[in-house]
């Protein structure tokens, strides 16, 4: 038996599998790529040993926690006690405290926020730093 056309209908399947997955192969590094968050603000370079609140696996999945319990501790117990970090002292405070360090909101907060789809609603009230790039 002879297929008519054999090759150039198999030709014809191959480019058509091809074009119609490309779009998956060029979206590829773009979806799925973590977020480069940087950590090289004007206050982290100051510090000695450039450490946050808590280990970094810990924050990744707990910071909204340490916030919370920031929060309850000054609006609730009126407890405003720095905490001290590589020998320097912070304020429990988002402003003052987690963004002293992290003033690059847009280059860190937001580009993993963005990137998981959440958006915190404290900046209807707090203040966000003050950054000229956008
Ligand atoms: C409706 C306004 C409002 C919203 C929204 C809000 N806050 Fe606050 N927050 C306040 C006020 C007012 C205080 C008291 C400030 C003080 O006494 O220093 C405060 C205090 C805090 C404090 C302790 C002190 C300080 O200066 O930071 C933390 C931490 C905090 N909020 C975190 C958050 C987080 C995290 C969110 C979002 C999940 C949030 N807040 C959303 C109004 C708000
Ligand atoms: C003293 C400066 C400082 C303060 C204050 C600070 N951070 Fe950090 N933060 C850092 C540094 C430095 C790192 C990187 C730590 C590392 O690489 O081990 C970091 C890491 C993180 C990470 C993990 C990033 C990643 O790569 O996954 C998160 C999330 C984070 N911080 C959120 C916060 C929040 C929220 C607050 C306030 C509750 C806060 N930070 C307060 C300096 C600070
Ligand atoms: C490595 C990724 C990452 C970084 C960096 C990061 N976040 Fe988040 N953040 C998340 C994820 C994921 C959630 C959602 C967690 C959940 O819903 O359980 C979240 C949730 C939050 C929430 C709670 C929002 C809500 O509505 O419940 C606050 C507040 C918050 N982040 C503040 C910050 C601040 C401030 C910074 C920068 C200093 C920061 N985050 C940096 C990943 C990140």
């Amino acid at each position: 038996m002879k297929i008519y056309n054999g090759g150039k209908i198999l030709l014809g399947l191959i480019v058509f599998a091809a074009l119609f997955a490309s779009p998956f192969y060029l979206n590829m590094g773009k979806v799925s790529a973590k977020p480069e968050l940087k950590i090289d603000t004007p206050e982290i370079q100051k510090l000695k040993d450039k450490k946050c609140v808590e280990p970094k696996e810990f924050m990744r999945a707990e910071h909204m926690q340490v916030l919370n319990n920031w929060r309850d501790a000054v609006v609730r117990d009126g407890d405003r006690n720095q905490i001290i970090i590589s020998g320097q002292k912070y304020d429990k405070s988002l402003q003052n405290g987690c963004m002293k360090c992290h003033s690059n909101k847009k280059d860190f907060c937001d580009k993993c926020h963005n990137y998981v789809a959440v958006k915190p609603y404290c900046w209807d009230c707090h203040i966000a730093p003050k950054e000229n790039k956008s």
